[in-house]
């Protein structure tokens, strides 16, 4: 596994490396997606297929460890995912003990620790593994064991991230979790990042902001299309899009201010609907994340930064409500005013 430990070191090494671009890191993302699956010989099992054994928690969607094997190939989301995380904790590596990571969700490959594992040392940070499935957390392990890794693994637990209490004296000074779809909708991350923060509010949160903006757009414009035999650089797409305003942040500050709430649902933004409103546009919601620092997700960068269709009748002059629903189907909704 000598090799292939510096062949991974290798392409965190460039991802971490700030001069790079997020484009100029496709390579490195393929390499790694072939590393990874390589090494645990990913297969889809013809029977089962990609969503057996998911779990639909009373805060959401946990997917399967298929699916979640999977997120490797979104490749701007794990480069993006792996530079923040390495970013925070090379901002808090400190002398006297080891930066403690709680990563909730780790999936079958541990995809946003093992690689960081590479490039600090277990002197550096150590990590606390949850999943919500034991598959994962097998998967996981036997993977970092057989890179010789495991040092840097601190306890690896089975339990619902959205309901863990983390004991006193292992307060994270990370908390990395990336269990979101776009929109924030169906998937836990909303319920995971205010149990784990609101215990551990002086750590960095990763991803640090997750926000969420309405917005009415003309598809026809979204994209431009260019005749298959195009060599060269593609023209950006010039948008006409109307932007409502942001209806709702993830971020520390909220999960501070939300404290005394108990309710089934978070207070969110209003927006209204303009007079006329011209029929090419369509009500949309916009995902953008700030994985830490500078690095973030835009539109279409990845599947959970795609423009998400608003449905229900909305008319022009309307006045939209958001507010966000917990549940085993948690989302952003709205009622009109
Ligand atoms: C989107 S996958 C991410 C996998 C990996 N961290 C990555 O970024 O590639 C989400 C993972 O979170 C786990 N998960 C979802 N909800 C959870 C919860 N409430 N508690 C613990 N794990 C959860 C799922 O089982 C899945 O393995």
């Amino acid at each position: 596994m000598k090799n292939s430990l510096d062949e991974l070191k290798n392409i965190v090494q460039a991802i971490l490396n700030p001069e790079k671009q997020p484009k100029d890191l496709l390579p490195e993302a393929h390499a790694l997606r072939d590393l990874f699956e390589t090494w645990t010989n990913f297969q889809i099992d013809p029977d089962g297929g990609i969503g057996a054994g998911e779990t639909r928690l009373d805060s959401g969607l946990a997917i399967s460890p298929t699916t979640a094997a999977m997120c490797i190939r979104e490749l701007f989301r794990t480069t993006a995912f792996i530079r923040g995380h390495g970013d925070a904790i090379r901002e808090a590596i400190n002398p006297d003990r080891p930066v403690r990571v709680l990563y909730a969700g780790c999936g079958p490959y541990a995809l946003l620790a093992v690689p960081l594992m590479t490039v600090f040392s277990k002197e550096q940070v150590v990590f606390t593994l949850l999943d919500i499935h034991q598959q994962c957390l097998d998967d996981a392990m036997k993977l970092i064991q057989s890179l010789g890794l495991s040092g840097h693994v601190e306890e690896c637990l089975c339990v619902d991230a959205t309901t863990y209490r983390i004991p006193t004296d292992k307060k994270p000074d990370i908390i990395v979790s990336e269990t979101m779809s776009v929109a924030l909708h169906n998937e836990p991350q909303v319920s995971i990042a205010r149990n784990l923060l609101s215990q551990a509010p002086e750590a960095k949160m990763i991803p640090q902001q997750v926000s969420v903006e309405a917005c009415l757009l003309n598809g026809a414009k979204e994209h431009v299309f260019m005749p298959a035999d195009f060599v060269g650089e593609f023209p950006e797409p010039e948008r006409d899009r109307i932007y409502l305003g942001k209806i709702f942040e993830l971020d520390a500050a909220n999960i501070k201010r939300w404290e005394e709430i108990d309710g089934d649902r978070l207070p969110a933004g209003k927006v209204k609907i303009p007079l006329p409103l011209e029929t090419r546009y369509r009500p949309h919601l916009l995902t953008k994340i700030t994985v830490y620092g500078e690095t973030c997700l835009d539109d279409y960068d990845c599947s959970l930064t795609m423009p998400k269709r608003l449905r229900g009748e909305i008319k022009e002059g309307d006045e939209l409500q958001f507010y966000y629903q917990f549940g085993n189907h948690p989302e952003l909704r709205y009622k009109t005013a």
